[in-house]
């Protein structure tokens, strides 16, 4: 099997993320809920885990560090938390649904949403999306990379036009361990995570890190283990953000994870930078094939077949070739419906891909364009 959908989760995990993830589901207590030596234990390495991620991205505090279960919990507590009625909010066509869907419920509580277009290359329109700005803009939303083509938006240049009092809220899921994110240096007031893609933990992992200059307000209500006398929720985090048991192995593996790229962040993003340019290279040979991608170091390589759609490719790829890629609209339908798609195909490449696998995926998608040629 070719496994070119770690866009969708990281297909493959080093050795350290799964024997950690691994002892942890064998030996674990419920961190932070009961006094023995094992939970104390366990919620020792969560706080650890919280100061390691803080100082992965030069965040600006762990306990403004919430684990979450994916990127979508995430995005979700930083936008449901964050934006009020009469808000106005400016973000992007290129975002995921974990964005949109917040933000039109959001449209229909009293919340203004405008969306950036692209330019002619297909990248978000960083200038219009300035335009769109104004002081009574409580946040600009943007993905740091589109999980469809792969594009980054200059988040230097967009933290730098927008006023001061205004948030920068970043979708960090298909960034995240492809590339260094540097929160402080970047200006970024809160960044949502995705453990199992780039950053090499286990389903089940996510995290949303956040400035003082934001106070999200729950959207989950329960247990905390923390003031259970309090009816309300502890006014203090990561505890207001964070109810019910959280995953302790996926944790565990989302801090080995960061562990593993602090080593080898820079080799691996040579490796997917060489791999992707590679594809696109190639791809863009083949007559039939219209690329919307351009080498990047998220490993997505997006591409639509003249006469195919892209679930026959993606089918045609898996039973006959044993190629995983995904098909279709990635949860990102204003990304599609810019790009004048009805459905992409995208292989995402990792680090643990080989040139190899490459050359035969390329060779099967020139088989594709035989079945149905013009
Ligand atoms: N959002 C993930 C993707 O792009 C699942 O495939």
């Amino acid at each position: 099997m070719i496994y070119f959908d770690n866009a969708a989760t990281g297909g493959f995990k080093p050795d350290g993320v799964i024997s950690a993830a691994t002892a942890a589901l064998s030996h674990s207590a419920n961190p932070g809920r009961s006094g023995h030596k094992l939970s104390l234990a366990c919620l020792e390495r969560v706080y650890a885990t919280r100061k390691l991620l803080c100082e992965f991205f030069n965040a600006y505090s762990y306990e403004r560090v919430i684990f979450t279960k994916n990127c979508t919990e995430a995005l979700n507590i930083a936008i449901l938390g964050t934006v009020k009625p009469g808000d106005q909010v400016v973000t992007t066509v290129a975002e995921h649904n974990s964005v949109l869907r917040p933000l039109e419920y959001l449209k229909g509580r009293g919340v203004y949403v405008s969306y950036a277009p692209l330019n002619a290359e297909g990248e978000v329109d960083i200038e219009t999306l300035i335009n769109y700005v104004t002081d009574k803009t409580r946040a600009v939303i943007v993905t740091l990379a589109s999980n469809v083509t792969g594009t980054m938006p200059n988040i230097k240049k967009v933290k730098a036009a927008i006023p001061e009092n205004c948030l920068l809220i970043c979708d960090g899921a298909q960034a995240c361990g492809h590339f260094e994110v540097n929160m402080k240096e970047d200006g970024i007031d809160a960044l949502a995570v995705a453990g199992h893609k780039g950053m090499l933990g286990i389903q089940g992992s996510g995290a949303l890190l956040f400035s003082e200059r934001m106070n999200p307000a729950p959207v989950l209500f329960g247990g905390t283990g923390s003031e259970s006398y309090n009816l309300n929720m502890p006014d203090f985090y990561p505890d207001a953000l964070e109810s019910g048991t959280l995953s302790y192995p996926a944790i565990i593996s989302l801090g080995e994870g960061a562990l593993y790229l602090r080593q080898n962040m820079q080799q691996s993003r040579e490796k997917v930078e060489k791999l992707t340019a590679y594809l696109c290279e190639n791809l863009a040979k083949i007559k039939g094939v219209k690329l919307y991608s351009k080498p990047n170091p998220c490993g997505i390589v997006s591409f639509s077949l003249e006469n195919m759609q892209s679930e026959i490719v993606a089918s045609e790829l898996s039973e006959k070739y044993g190629i995983c890629v995904r098909d279709g609209l990635h949860c990102a339908p204003l990304m599609h419906k810019a790009l004048q798609s009805e459905g992409l195909v995208r292989a995402s490449v990792s680090a643990f891909n080989s040139q190899n696998e490459c050359e035969i995926f390329i060779k099967a998608v020139k088989s594709c364009t035989q079945l149905y040629p013009n």
